[in-house]
């Protein structure tokens, strides 16, 4: 691919900003990243904390795997180069959201640090906090919602997160969520205690 950047004027500066877009929405927006095996429940966490930031009156958007992949990435599979692809179309994506004041919330499991760096560039790493769903392989797999590690296990889907292909875990996330020890609204309530006193305008803290 050829980055052609010569003959291109963005207008960046003379948009209205983020600030505008910020204070219009009445609130701070920020990239929140969660990363973990498929069926670790990040889908499920999303759905119900942008519900539960709905009712405070926040605007948020998800982002979510299967969604992005059978769409705007729907030329992509699962090779370690379209991963990568992947995740830089959706930090690209996720920054224009993050840009217009909106609570921006990503579900993809991201599998290694490469990744995940990657896209806290891209957002900018103070607008990026990462949540690990760190819900064990055995639990993902017995819950098999979409049928998907029994077809890997029979090698009917190539290089499967957890399976076939690598999942590392990161770091220093922000916060870790088992769901095979928390229930749903123990995540959600964890959440809300990290991200409220970033979203919320000064005053309404
Ligand atoms: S990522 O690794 O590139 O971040 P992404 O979150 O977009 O993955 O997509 C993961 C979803 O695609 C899974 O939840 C699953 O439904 C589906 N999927 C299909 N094939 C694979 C595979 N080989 N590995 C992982 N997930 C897969």
């Amino acid at each position: 691919m050829t980055t052609e950047t010569t003959h291109i004027y963005p207008i960046f500066d003379r948009m209205l900003n983020r600030e505008d877009k910020e204070s219009l929405l009445r609130q701070h927006s920020v990239m929140i990243w969660f990363t973990g095996l498929s069926g670790s429940g990040k889908s499920t966490i999303a759905i119900a904390l942008e519900r539960e930031l709905q009712k405070r009156g926040l605007l948020c958007r998800i982002l979510d795997g299967d969604n992005i992949r059978s769409g705007i990435n729907n030329n992509l599979g699962f090779s370690e180069e379209d991963r990568v692809e992947n995740i830089r179309r959706i930090a690209e994506i996720g920054k224009l959201f993050v840009d217009t004041g909106i609570i921006t919330i990503a579900a993809f499991i991201s599998p290694n640090n490469d990744l995940r760096e990657m896209a806290a560039r891209i957002i900018g790493p103070d607008d990026f906090m990462e949540i690990y769903v760190s819900t064990p392989i055995e639990e993902c797999e017995r819950r098999d919602v979409k049928g998907l590690y029994a077809k890997a296990r029979r090698g009917e889907i190539k290089n499967f997160t957890g399976i076939s292909a690598p999942f590392e875990a990161p770091a220093h996330p922000a916060l870790s969520l088992d769901t095979s020890r928390l229930s749903l609204e123990e995540s959600v309530a964890q959440l809300l205690q990290l991200i409220l006193p970033k979203v919320l305008p000064a005053g309404q803290k």
